[in-house]
């Protein structure tokens, strides 16, 4: 079992994989990323996060390498050579190499990135717990629907979790509640599942779509709207979507407590299901 880097077409090891000092991932964070991870050795939802990685690519004219078949060949290929009982893969792909220009050459190679490495998941004590998030002012740029590497916003907003020891940050702007720093949120009101709407106030998460997906087929009703912060404080319950956290019910916000202050019976509900579509 190892770590597994793969750069431009190549599989390399970890510690050797260099890229200059001129890319333009390095110095304009001009790129795009997926972070996908196995369940039982499989990529879970690979479609879906290289569907949404050719969309931040097209949306930032950012040349595309390879097709989903050689991404996905490739990806498999670093599952295969880690070896891991479960392993967490990122992709990122940046406009390339180039002199320090705002604007780009037209004839620029993309940087192309594949590492794998062992993925842990969160202690099921702390999803049968809950968790305790913290609201921030949402300042992330005006596409936060692209996958862009450009992550300082949500750099700030995790080690303002970390030093406030909660686990996630909820962002609000102008009132509305938008996402997690690296979650989607969703809240329970009087039996609906209520999440922001799909546009560029957030990230339209791969476990987003399962998770809505996994409520209709529960008869639960489902709305994508904006909730207000008062919302939030007042839903019956919190929970949170996204790769590395699964369906994560959230217990306090702000100090205050959701609901009863136990992960509610809908979160639950929705975390066996999940449970049962990703085995
Ligand atoms: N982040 N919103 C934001 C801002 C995210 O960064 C993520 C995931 C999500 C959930 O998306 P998905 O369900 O497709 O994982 C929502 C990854 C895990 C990361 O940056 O590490």
């Amino acid at each position: 079992m190892q770590d597994v880097a793969f750069l431009n077409g190549a599989f390399v090891p970890l510690a050797e994989a260099k890229v200059s000092i001129e890319d333009r991932g390095f110095q304009f964070g001009d790129g795009i990323y997926e972070v996908i991870r196995t369940y039982k050795g499989r990529p879970f939802a690979i479609e879906a996060h290289l569907a949404r990685l050719e969309r931040s690519a097209t949306a930032l004219d950012l040349t595309q390498p390879y097709s989903r078949a050689e991404w996905t060949r490739y990806v498999l290929e670093g599952i295969r050579r880690a070896a891991y009982p479960e392993a967490k893969i990122y992709i990122q792909l940046t406009r390339g190499v180039a002199p320090r220009d705002h604007a780009y050459p037209a004839d620029v190679t993309p940087t192309v990135v594949i590492t794998v490495r062992e993925f842990h998941p969160l202690d099921s004590s702390v999803q049968v717990a809950g968790v305790e998030a913290m609201t921030i002012e949402d300042i992330r740029w005006g596409r936060c629907d692209i996958k862009s590497v450009n992550l300082l916003a949500n750099v700030l907003a995790r080690q303002q979790a970390k030093q406030a020891q909660v686990f996630e940050t909820i962002l609000v702007k102008a009132g509305s509640v938008t996402e997690g720093a690296v979650s989607n949120v969703m809240v329970v009101q009087g039996g609906t599942v209520v999440t922001a709407p799909e546009g560029s106030r957030i990230l339209s998460g791969v476990t987003r779509a399962v998770v809505l997906d996994l409520a209709l087929s529960e008869g639960l009703p489902v709305q994508e709207r904006f909730v207000s912060q008062a919302d939030l404080y007042d839903a019956d319950e919190v929970f949170l979507t996204g790769t590395t956290v699964e369906v994560l019910a959230v217990v306090r916000v702000d100090g205050k407590i959701i609901g009863d202050g136990r992960p509610g019976p809908i979160t639950q509900r929705l975390a066996a299901d999940f449970t049962s579509r990703v085995g």
